[in-house]
């Protein structure tokens, strides 16, 4: 009998934040998954498991019935989108289809059946910084990104990378606007850059061009130079991705009702670093832990942005999360500072690939 358990549709679910949270939610009985993914390999884990039911589909396809499932599902998590930069800049009509009309369907269709959404946006939706406009120095001009007060600073039409943080931004006005209007009952959640095991393939394993912790572990793992995107000097905060699913889950269960019409910022502003100390802290964590005698001593260089990810590209100089409403409402606190977020997501690597190869 499974009358008393909650039931989730996980839309995503074989993704990187998508097969974390499955796994977690599945260890609680309480909970009975859909999960729909066009990609398998990384839930495999999950697949027997008797709370889950897996759909391989694509949701551009129109003759799936995805208006059934979300009919007889009681909450909806919407994970889809294309969330990798070089996409934004080689594929931006892709992302927006995706990122934006696909998922909008999804909402409608959610509005239509009176169920929750909680819908995966972006902290890219807050765009650069006060201090990046100014043309001062970010450091020295803390702005972090609140949810219900900050302004949103996007770059010109002609860098298209704004299209993916567009697109979202975008669908997170729709939904307020549907909940205002028509009563919708949705939480948007902005991730701050995490990362931990399953994040990601690495490129001397598969082709493309994934986010920056795949580059460098591929540089650790096979000897690739250690490209730093214009010097690497801007700014990310890391958050494990064990921390954000906890608060992820504290959203899905929503105590109170504290989540409803609201949007959460999950990320660990402690946990700031430049992406030129990341590699510096990657290759120092890597030769304390994991370094064997074969293995190769990457070159740390500086590339252009246009050189590598091609025209169009601009980026975020800082992202600092403001999580005071995630602290307040749902008393979550991330434990993981940058270290252990790093040595974890290394040790990941590192043993796929030992596995592997040894
Ligand atoms: P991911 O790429 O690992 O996961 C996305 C999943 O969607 C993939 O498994 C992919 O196969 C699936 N998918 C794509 N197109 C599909 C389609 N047409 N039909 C069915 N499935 C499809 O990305 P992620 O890091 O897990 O991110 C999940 C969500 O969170 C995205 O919406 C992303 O924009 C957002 N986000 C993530 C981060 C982060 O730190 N990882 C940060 C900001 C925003
Ligand atoms: C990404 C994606 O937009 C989304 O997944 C998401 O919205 C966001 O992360 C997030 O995780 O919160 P970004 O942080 O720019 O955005 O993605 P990365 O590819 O990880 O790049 C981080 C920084 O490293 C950028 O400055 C980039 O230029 C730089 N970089 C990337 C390098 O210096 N070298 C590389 O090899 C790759």
């Amino acid at each position: 009998m499974n009358s008393d358990k909650t039931k989730i549709l996980l839309l995503g679910a074989g993704g990187f934040i998508g097969t974390n949270l499955t796994e977690q939610l599945l260890k609680n009985e309480k909970y009975k998954v859909t999960a729909i993914d066009i990609n398998t390999e990384k839930l495999e884990g999950s697949l027997q498991n008797k709370n889950l039911i897996f759909k391989e589909y694509d949701i551009r396809d129109s003759n799936y019935p995805i208006e059934e499932l979300i009919k007889n599902n009681e909450i909806v998590v919407d994970l889809i989108a294309m969330a990798n930069p070089s996409l934004y800049v080689s594929n931006p009509i892709d992302v927006f289809n995706l990122n934006f009309t696909e998922n909008l369907r999804i909402a409608e269709l959610c509005l239509k059946y009176n169920k929750r959404i909680i819908q995966f946006s972006t902290c890219e939706v807050y765009g650069k910084t006060v201090a990046s406009v100014l043309k001062e120095d970010p450091i020295k001009r803390p702005f972090p990104f609140n949810e219900d007060t900050s302004p949103m600073i996007m770059g010109p039409i002609k860098n298209h990378r704004w299209i993916y943080a567009c697109a979202k931004q975008l669908l997170e006005r729709v939904l307020h606007a549907y909940g205002i209007e028509k009563g919708l009952n949705y939480t948007i959640i902005r991730p701050f850059n995490f990362i931990g095991p399953r994040i990601d393939f690495l490129p001397s394993e598969k082709s493309g061009n994934p986010r920056v912790f795949s580059h460098f572990m591929n540089g650790l793992l096979y000897g690739t130079p250690i490209r730093l995107v214009d010097g690497g000097l801007n700014y990310r905060a890391y958050t494990y991705i064990d921390d954000a699913i906890d608060c992820i889950i504290r959203i899905i269960e929503n105590p109170d009702g504290v989540c409803d019409r609201e949007i959460f910022n999950i990320g660990t502003p402690e946990n700031e670093i430049s992406i030129k100390d990341l590699a510096t802290l990657m290759k120092e964590i890597f030769n304390q832990n994991f370094r064997q005698n074969l293995d190769p001593d990457p070159k740390i260089i500086s590339v252009s942005s246009e050189e590598f990810y091609g025209k169009g590209y601009e980026d975020c100089d800082r992202r600092i999360p403001d999580v005071t409403k995630a602290r307040t409402k749902l008393n979550w606190y991330s434990k993981h500072n940058i270290e252990s977020v790093v040595f974890n997501t290394m040790e990941y690597f590192v043993n796929k690939h030992r596995a592997k190869y040894n």
